[in-house]
């Protein structure tokens, strides 16, 4: 048996300590938004330092302005050096009430289709996906003695805030990270069978907006007709957002955006993903999305504006005839190309002012943008890694972008000047960030045997 295949075969035999010990930090309930759980935050981190001192890394954790980071150094038996990169913080798991089993109590579930899966907030975004990886170094560790190849582990807390704090991190410690290549698991495959390696994410604009008018909240009898409506006046500027053709009106937004190649058009024409496939899982059916633009170009390709919360007046039970002194949403923007973050989020700011009637007032809170991120197309750890999850998965993995944000892949190419081979096992029914948030139990195993086999092929390349 070759050394690999003995190091499958540990992984296959070990899949239930495995999930033993991911069930374990999914347990910790790491939601770095909230402040109210800032203690598990940390306890999420000092449980990773833990399992990786386990499996014979030099690993602490290190404190930054937010949550801490966990980092850790293990010599392997051959020269490549990659810094692997995950998230061990969780979003918020409201509403809590949709949740068929509580989010910090992992189970094993079986789906209508009899998949089995684990289901709780974390399991696939992105504790299990780290584990992984994890699990594939234990298994290196412990069939060979070591890791194939030096592995330097950043896993932070607070990727679902933003990464607010990392890129200073990792200026400061810029020696320390020093690698060949990054990797992250966070990302997903094209489908259950077909693994993908991410070729690009998009960047991201996050804005809060605060309408006020009157100084308090007013009957709606006594006040209605003269008043302004907080709730009103935000509403028109949501809707003056989106022009008919689903296009963003805001002076500049498409500064920087890149036409799709036609040859890259083709061959996602070729992957023949239609609405009804993409957005039947999700219980639509029609693209609301921009007009004229394949499905594969609006989630991927294309920038986009939505809103992510809308807050304002009266929302008990029964009735009740007010109108709100305020109202306010969150709106976010998924950039791509060269579309700057910072100007972004300055001309809607002044999109908004402008639209601000008299007796009115708004106040923004600016959460700190990430640019776009595009892998180049001659990244030789791209092709090793294709070959391994090839071995893996008995099928051609397929290199695409993806519509989400990882606001740190910028960062290592800036400061650190390391590319970043983007591979993750999610799907896109996992439902991340959702209610019922899960990780397949094949994504985590299949996971776990792809990263040993890109372990080997970094290790002879
Ligand atoms: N893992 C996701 C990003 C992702 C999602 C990549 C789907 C590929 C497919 C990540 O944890 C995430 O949710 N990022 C946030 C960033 C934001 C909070 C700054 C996002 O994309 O909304
Ligand atoms: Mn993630
Ligand atoms: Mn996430």
């Amino acid at each position: 048996m070759s050394q690999l295949d003995q190091v499958l075969a540990k992984i296959d035999s070990d899949l239930d300590a495995s999930l033993a010990r991911l069930f374990e930090w999914l347990r910790i309930p790491s939601i770095s938004t909230d402040p109210a759980y800032k203690a598990d935050c940390r306890r999420a981190g000092e449980w990773l330092v833990a399992d990786l001192k386990g499996l014979g890394v030099d690993a602490s954790l290190r404190e930054t302005q937010g949550h801490p980071v966990v980092v850790g150094h293990a010599k392997g038996a051959a020269a490549p050096h990659v810094l692997f990169y995950g998230h061990y913080d969780v979003q918020p798991v409201d509403p809590l009430e949709l949740w068929d089993t509580p989010p910090f109590e992992p189970k094993i579930a079986t789906l209508a289709d009899g998949r089995k899966v684990v289901s709780a907030r974390g399991s696939s975004d992105d504790k299990g996906q780290v584990l992984t990886f994890v699990e594939a170094c234990r298994a290196w560790k412990a069939v060979t003695g070591s890791l194939p190849i030096n592995v330097t582990f950043l896993v932070e807390g607070a990727e679902e805030d933003g990464s607010k704090f990392l890129p200073e991190f990792i200026e400061a410690n810029k020696d320390e990270l020093k690698a060949d290549v990054a990797l992250v698991c966070d990302t997903g495959m094209w489908d259950r069978d077909t693994p993908a390696v991410t070729s690009s994410l998009r960047g991201m604009v996050y804005e809060e907006v605060k309408v006020r008018c009157a100084d308090r909240d007013l009957h709606s009898g006594t006040f209605g007709g003269a008043a302004q409506n907080p709730i009103h006046v935000l509403s028109k500027i949501i809707a003056a957002i989106h022009d008919e053709n689903g296009r963003i009106t805001i002076p500049g937004f498409y500064d920087g955006v890149p036409e799709t190649p036609t040859q890259m058009l083709e061959q996602w024409r070729g992957l023949n993903l239609t609405e009804e496939e993409f957005l039947g899982q999700v219980g639509l059916k029609h693209s609301a999305g921009e007009k004229g633009r394949m499905l594969i170009e609006q989630i991927q390709s294309r920038p986009t504006c939505d809103v992510n919360g809308i807050i304002g007046g009266y929302t008990g039970e029964g009735t009740k005839t007010v109108i709100a002194s305020e109202a306010s949403c969150k709106v976010s923007f998924r950039l791509v190309g060269d579309q700057d973050p910072a100007k972004i989020a300055e001309s809607f700011q002044a999109f908004v002012r402008e639209r601000i009637p008299a007796d009115c007032s708004v106040e923004f809170i600016h959460h700190k943008g990430s640019r776009a991120l595009s892998l180049p197309h001659d990244f030789s750890a791209l092709t090793v890694a294709k070959g391994a999850l090839h071995d893996e998965w008995k099928k051609e993995p397929i290199v695409i972008g993806m519509g989400g944000s990882i606001p740190v892949g910028g960062d290592f190419k800036r400061t650190l000047g390391l590319d970043t081979l983007f591979v993750g096992f999610g799907l896109d029914d996992d439902r991340i960030h959702s209610p019922n948030e899960k990780y397949d139990l094949q994504s985590f195993h299949k996971g776990t045997r792809s990263w040993a086999r890109i372990l080997a092929a970094l290790a002879q390349k």
